[in-house]
């Protein structure tokens, strides 16, 4: 993934600015910075629901930045796995239908033996069939992670995924996370103002709120 002079303004002021930034493939990366820095900003823009007003964004080595609508809707789903802050679960299906969901609209075609591998290695076996209010806040985790993955995707991101976890809830996040992200040889961005966590990221993006009337 790669911004290149990346910055975004609304209103006619800048809130976010990158500049020119590359994460290599497989490498994980944590964006950090206070609320209002624009981090969500720029996650946006990597999945494509957001058009930058400077510069380029790479993701899998296409333009996302330069793609029309229809072919960054092609492109996330083709390449990148989304994990909410707050999960976004089905809560009508169980773990297991959710991934199948996911499979079918990314890939049009769900397989269960895969989605059965990866919901055993998140450690959610005994929990296929539950409903995500039958499960824990980690196993909920756990869930939206497989989710995420299931598409084989080639950047999995995050919005702050450990801000309204506790320290042992927080670290499980992260470690599943590394885990997963190295299991597939994904590439890893997690946005979060959550300094608990920095420490994990050798490689690290610290956005400041910009000044105001920059732009
Ligand atoms: N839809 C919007 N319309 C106008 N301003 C917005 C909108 N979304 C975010 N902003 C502003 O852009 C700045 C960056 O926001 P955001 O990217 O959400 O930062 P972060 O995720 O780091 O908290 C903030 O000042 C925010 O108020
Ligand atoms: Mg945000």
């Amino acid at each position: 993934m790669a911004a290149r002079g990346l910055s975004h303004a609304r209103d006619g002021r800048t809130v976010m600015q990158i500049g020119d930034w590359t994460l290599q493939t497989g490498c994980h990366a944590l964006l950090l910075g206070p609320s209002g820095s624009g981090k969500t900003s720029f996650i946006n823009i990597v999945t494509g629901l957001l058009t930058p007003t400077q510069g380029e964004l790479w993701v899998a080595g296409e333009a996302m930045s330069r793609l029309p609508p229809a072919g960054r809707d092609a492109l996330r789903r083709r390449t990148i796995g989304l994990v909410f802050q707050t999960l976004r679960l089905i809560p009508a299906l169980s773990v297991a239908d959710n991934l199948a969901l996911a499979q079918r609209l990314a890939l049009g075609t769900a397989d269960h033996a895969e989605i059965a591998r990866l919901i055993d290695r998140v450690g959610l076996a005994h929990r296929a069939n539950a409903r995500p209010r039958q499960l824990s806040q980690g196993e909920g985790q756990r869930a939206a992670i497989a989710r995420a993955l299931c598409t084989r995707p080639r950047l999995l991101v995050a919005d702050e995924p450990t801000s309204a976890l506790d320290n042992s809830n927080a670290t499980r996040m992260i470690d599943l996370m590394f885990e997963a992200a190295n299991a597939t040889g994904a590439t890893l961005l997690i946005a979060t103002h959550d300094g608990r966590i920095a420490h994990r990221f050798a490689n690290r993006l610290d956005l400041v709120a910009p000044m105001a009337n920059a732009a």
